[in-house]
């Protein structure tokens, strides 16, 4: 199936200059939908991952269901003041300034096989933050998964070591 026929194209939002890669229409196509959590489990699969990690909030609607069909848990990364328990926190940077990205500190445990999970990569600033949570909590980084890779901006080169997969890679 040719996935990237189902993304929406949004020039200039949310700021002039960006060229939006809108995921809501694949996720309204059934077999669109079907088809990329089958994808990404098929990637995954025999990795022996004990946890899905995924960024608040587009991270958390392929996260989910890709820890479902690995049989194995979800764990959140929220943005600041969201989660409840002890949390522990990375800086990490935006077009402009600084966001925060938590992770509740008993979310992983020691050595546990974690998968990166997030809709998109772009700059890398967010997935690098999710790597650097991950390791922080002294899970072990095995991966990451992307529905979409906007390559040209280069988001692997900030990503810690560990092999990357994407679905659909624009230029
Ligand atoms: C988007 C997207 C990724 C991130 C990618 O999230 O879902 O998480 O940007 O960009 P980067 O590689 O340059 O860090 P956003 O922060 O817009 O939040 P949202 O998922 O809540 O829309
Ligand atoms: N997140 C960061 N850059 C993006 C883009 N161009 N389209 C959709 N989500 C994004």
């Amino acid at each position: 199936m040719d996935l990237q026929t189902l993304i929406r194209d949004i020039p200039n939002f949310p700021q002039p200059g960006i060229l939006f890669r809108d995921i809501t229409t694949l996720l309204a196509h059934p077999q669109g939908l079907r088809f990329t959590i089958d994808e990404l489990t098929r990637r995954f699969q025999g990795w022996g991952i004990d946890a899905v990690v995924g960024p608040e909030s587009r991270g958390f609607i392929f996260g989910v269901p890709l820890a479902y069909t690995l049989g194995c848990g979800f764990v959140p990364v929220r943005k600041p003041g969201k989660l409840p328990g002890p949390v522990h926190q990375r800086e990490y940077a935006l077009e402009y300034g600084t966001d925060r990205l938590e992770i509740h500190q008993d979310g992983i445990q020691p050595h546990q096989r974690v998968l990166v999970v997030d809709d998109l990569l772009a700059t890398g600033g967010t997935a690098r933050a999710v790597g650097e949570l991950v390791h922080q909590a002294q899970g072990e980084l095995v991966g990451f998964g992307f529905v979409i890779e906007l390559a040209g901006l280069g988001g692997r080169k900030q990503l810690p070591p560990a092999p990357v997969e994407t679905l659909i890679t624009y230029g």
